[in-house]
């Protein structure tokens, strides 16, 4: 899990790296394909891994997920309408709310799995 959340971290300097090229275009699909597939692709995997390891709070995690899931769709939406400000605000928000979330949240089954054991 902590290799995906680099590589998460690393798609989203990717976006500003092409940001600062001056590469809006390309910018915005790599957000809107790969990592919207790649952070599906992780919360799917972290929550099949705290339902194996019988996390208590797998509720409340995975909630916190599909508001994000809800999240990240009307942002794309708002992409899709062509509104560059809204992209800037959107990648700040994303990049924000990982990071929280991977400190605050996700650190907890981390820390149930390692006392599990
Ligand atoms: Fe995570
Ligand atoms: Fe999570």
């Amino acid at each position: 899990m902590d290799r995906q959340h680099r590589t998460l971290v690393d798609m989203i300097n990717r976006v500003y790296e092409l940001m600062e090229k001056g590469d809006l275009q390309q910018a915005k699909t790599y957000f809107r394909k790969e990592i919207t597939l790649y952070l599906e692709r992780h919360f799917t995997d972290e929550e099949r891994f705290m339902r194996e390891i019988g996390f208590p709070d797998y509720e409340s995690h995975k909630k916190a997920h599909d508001q994000f899931r809800r999240l990240m769709l009307n942002m794309i939406a708002k992409m899709e309408e062509g509104d560059d400000r809204e992209f800037g605000s959107a990648l700040a928000l994303v990049w924000g709310w990982l990071y929280s979330h991977i400190l605050k949240v996700d650190k907890k089954y981390g820390e149930f799995f390692r006392s599990s054991r």
